[in-house]
């Protein structure tokens, strides 16, 4: 694998192979702590142009474990904000001999752009495009849930939420379907909902009650206001009463169903509080398992 850009279309022995690696990273990291120098004397670039709390310090955390030097470009006081071209930027970087280059934007398809204007050959990897695809995310998810149901093939998982804007719940459908799960839910207002050719294989529901019930993962996802005219955004409240996760709900789940959220949460709007705290919630084990995927990710990009 030369580029991470996405998982549409990946094959299911590279998407193991990926999750082998990061769980043998968790094995070997005793805590996450110890450092390897898989990496030592490369550069990892990360470039975001949008806002990022887990995924970009998951990835200078993998980057750093990996014994690589890591730069995080600060859109905000680089010549972006002087009106620089983004390939511009991309050949400037270049120029320093960047290894890999870690990119989010809102624009989906940046990152294959980026890989096609390249010049030096570095490796990319897609953070987040628009609402298109963030593989480390449907990879990290893929991977908590198989360290409590190994078999997909029974497995039953609902996404909830804004699916129509969300990068996560695309990227977890490739995963989930690459790695054969029985069924993969998605359930949300229909203003909010993808269209089903952009999901085949999916089951469409807008009532959470029924898509919850006997699901062994639910995955809640935020309504994604910055992708959203203001007139779209529906009242938050009665979004809660209709596709908010409470204890009464998730009793509908199967016993033990895993709580999942790929962050940030707004507590009361899409998920209770004592849900996203509760006994089954796996939120910040995904948080965690964020790092041994990078660490997998990059590994695995540059040729390691
Ligand atoms: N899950 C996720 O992408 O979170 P951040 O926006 O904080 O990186």
């Amino acid at each position: 694998l030369r580029h991470l850009t996405t998982l549409e279309n990946l094959p299911r022995e590279t998407i193991e192979r990926l999750l082998d690696r990061a769980g043998t990273m968790r094995d070997g990291c005793a805590h996450g702590t110890r450092k390897l120098d898989l990496l030592a004397g490369r550069t990892v670039l990360n470039l975001f142009f949008e806002p990022s709390t887990r995924t970009r310090t998951s990835f200078e955390l993998a980057a750093r474990r990996l014994g690589a030097d890591v730069i995080n470009f600060d859109i905000g006081f680089s010549s972006t904000a002087k009106g620089e071209e983004l390939f511009d930027t991309l050949h400037t970087l270049e120029a320093m001999h960047m290894d890999a280059i870690i990119v989010r934007h809102k624009e989906s398809g940046t990152p294959e752009s980026l890989v096609r204007h390249a010049m030096s050959g570095v490796a990319v990897i897609n953070a987040g495009d628009g609402n298109r695809a963030h593989p480390t995310q449907g990879l990290l998810d893929a991977l908590t849930i198989r360290q409590h149901h190994p078999d997909f093939s029974d497995l039953i998982v609902t996404i909830c939420g804004d699916v129509k804007h969300s990068r996560v719940a695309r990227s977890d459908v490739h995963a989930f379907s690459a790695l054969g799960a029985k069924e993969i839910r998605l359930c949300g207002p229909a203003s909010l909902m993808p269209d089903p050719a952009e999901v085949p294989g999916c089951k469409i529901y807008d009532n959470f009650d029924r898509a919850i019930e006997g699901a062994h993962a639910v995955i809640m996802l935020r309504l994604q206001k910055e992708r959203m005219a203001a007139t779209d955004l529906p009242d938050e409240q009665a979004y809660f009463t209709r596709y908010g996760l409470d204890g009464a709900r998730l009793k509908r789940a199967a016993p033990g169903c895993l709580v999942m959220h790929p962050g940030p949460i707004n507590r009361g709007i899409e998920i209770a509080t004592d849900v996203a705290d509760g006994a089954q919630s796996r939120i910040l084990e995904q948080v965690a398992n964020g790092v041994f995927v990078r660490m997998a990710v990059l590994a695995e990009v540059m040729g390691r």
